[in-house]
């Protein structure tokens, strides 16, 4: 089986996160969100994956996942000139695809377990497309799927009144088929061509399609808050993995991993779990986590951290209460008076100097 992954749009929900590069590469426990897609594909057998870039930030994407040998995949890249919509992404890659079947990943989808096993229930069966569905509270967000009997009657995207709270998650088992059917397709509302659409035109035109229950963990991380969860959740699965230098009386609890090259300096507190990148410097009486994600290259010289990401190359100075926060790549956050916890949510190379 072939892949899509979607890796364009304009990120405007997570700006000003976004100004500089694609959400999808924003780090997750400090790996691009849309590396555990790749992950999840190449675990469901997809070697051949194709990158829909496009937007801004589209030679970052490039730079990063190159040729796809450093993550085990074959990797190659289409353009898609405006976001006009998944449909139409998908139907840039019909050459790509040939007449295999194909799973279409959205590059801002996190999942924790294994979808091969649904990869290969797809492979066998007769079926013109199979979706993971997932039930969420929040159904005027999503597309959403009408079940009957266990059987798909109906698939809307965003529905004022949804008929169910069955989200259709951003992970497609597709066959070649739908390329007829988008050839057909009308722009919805948003002017994009909806995958939602063209599902439901499947079933209209009596194909099979059949589904699977994510009954564990999916998140669409539209939101800051959304990657701040995703961040969470990932990090509690995180095994400890302490690879720098810490003195002696620095008090570590829960599962922390560190990148070579970090100090950890006496009096420091890290509450897990917490993963700190490469050549870090951490001092002062800084207290780190839970929840938290240090990039690369930072100096966090005092302050308390919880729950927030915090990209590479930053500095964060003493006296500083941060909760819920991202903060993107070189920026610093250099003093505070406020013993008050604090919310950031810093574009990359951002200087907040009180
Ligand atoms: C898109 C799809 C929607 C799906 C969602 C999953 O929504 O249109 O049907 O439920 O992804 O992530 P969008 O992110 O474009 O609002």
């Amino acid at each position: 089986m072939k892949g899509i992954l979607l890796h364009g749009g304009h990120g405007t929900r997570l700006r000003p996160l976004t100004h500089t590069g694609p959400k999808q590469l924003l780090p997750i426990a400090n790996k691009p969100m849309s590396e555990y897609c790749i992950e999840s594909m190449k675990e469901a057998g997809v070697k051949d994956i194709v990158i829909i870039i496009g937007g801004i930030g589209s030679q970052k994407v490039k730079d990063y996942y190159g040729n796809g040998e450093k993550f085990g995949v074959n990797i190659s890249y289409i353009h898609q000139d405006f976001p006009r919509g998944i449909s139409h992404a998908i139907s840039l890659c019909e050459d790509f695809i040939g007449d295999e079947k194909f799973l279409v990943f959205l590059g801002d989808n996190i999942i924790q377990k294994s979808i091969s096993v649904f990869g290969m229930e797809f492979e066998k069966s007769n079926a013109a497309a199979s979706i993971l569905l997932c039930e969420v509270d929040n159904p005027n967000r999503f597309g959403i799927a009408d079940i009957k009997d266990g059987k798909i009657k109906k698939i809307v995207e965003k529905p004022k009144e949804p008929p169910t709270n069955l989200a259709v998650t951003g992970i497609y088992f597709l066959t070649p088929v739908i390329f007829d059917i988008i050839k057909r397709l009308k722009p919805s509302w948003r002017n994009e061509l909806e995958i939602t659409d063209a599902l439901d035109m499947l079933l209209n035109e009596n194909h099979i399609i059949t589904y699977n229950m994510i009954t564990d963990y999916w998140k669409d991380t539209g939101t800051p808050e959304d990657i701040i969860h995703a961040n969470k959740t990932i990090l509690e699965n995180l095994s400890a993995d302490f690879r720098g230098k810490m003195e002696s009386t620095v008090s570590l609890e829960g599962n922390v991993s560190v990148g070579n090259d970090t100090l950890i300096k006496n009096e420091v507190k890290i509450k897990g779990p917490v993963i700190i990148g490469k050549n870090c410097e951490i001092y002062g009486d800084a207290i780190i986590g839970p929840n938290t994600s240090i990039g690369n290259g930072c100096i966090i010289s005092g302050g308390k951290i919880k729950d927030s990401i915090i990209m590479d190359n930053c500095e964060i100075g003493k006296n500083v209460n941060i909760k819920n926060s991202i903060i993107s790549s070189n920026s610093s956050i250099k003093h505070n008076n406020t013993q008050d916890e604090q919310i950031f949510l810093l574009g990359e190379g951002t200087k907040i100097l009180f």
